[in-house]
């Protein structure tokens, strides 16, 4: 090792770790629909699918989930970063985030929460109750039950972030509304 590592305060660990791609959560109860950002999602298992997500307990968002036992994982492009922000920031408990943010949105093929257009992916997600996960670390696990991508820049079942524009490329959160969009390809196997 050519550099001595440098000890990072524990309370920060989590940032080494942060930057996959930052999410849009969506959600649908009764008539009433949401959207907030989330930075904590990850896959978790190939077959049958599954990912999990932290949804804070005071978000309204988590209301919606928990009443439909379903949610949307929608991959926001650098092109929607405000907005992840945005939706990131205000709860929407007393607002329409999609109206107030001009966000357009389609219907899901599976679920009755609403994808968010301009995005380039959508994972459709029933969630896997379980009672301990969520009231002891806000953690939900879902089974995708559908999963769209726009073909720009995910084909063959690979992204292809390299032949689009760079407005298409996915936003990973560092802290405090600060994102690095996703960057040179590395390919170790030539
Ligand atoms: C970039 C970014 C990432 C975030 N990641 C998460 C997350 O992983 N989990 C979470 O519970 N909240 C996260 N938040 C905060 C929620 O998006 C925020 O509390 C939101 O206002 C909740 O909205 P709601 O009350 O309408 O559901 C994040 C916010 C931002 C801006």
């Amino acid at each position: 090792m050519s550099l001595s590592p440098e000890d990072v305060p524990l309370a920060k660990a989590y940032r080494l770790l942060n930057h996959g791609p930052t999410v849009l959560v969506t959600s649908a109860h009764s008539g009433t629909r949401n959207v907030m950002a989330a930075a904590w999602a990850m896959p978790l298992d190939f077959q049958p699918p599954k990912v999990l997500v932290v949804i804070a307990a005071e978000t309204f968002t988590r209301h919606l989930v928990e009443a439909s036992g379903e949610f949307a994982l929608n991959v926001p492009p650098r092109s929607l970063a405000r907005a992840t922000v945005e939706v990131g920031t205000v709860s929407g408990r007393s607002m329409d985030k999609f109206q107030q943010y001009r966000l357009k949105t389609f219907s899901a093929k599976c679920i009755s929460a609403p994808l968010v257009e301009g995005c380039i992916a959508w994972l459709e997600c029933k969630v896997i109750p379980n009672a301990y996960n969520q009231s002891q670390y806000d953690l939900f696990v879902a089974e995708v039950v559908s999963a769209q991508a726009d073909p720009r820049v995910f084909a063959d079942g690979r992204w292809k972030f390299e032949y689009a524009s760079e407005d298409l490329r996915t936003i990973h959160h560092v802290a405090g509304g600060h994102f690095y969009s996703i960057g040179d390809v590395v390919n170790a196997n030539q």
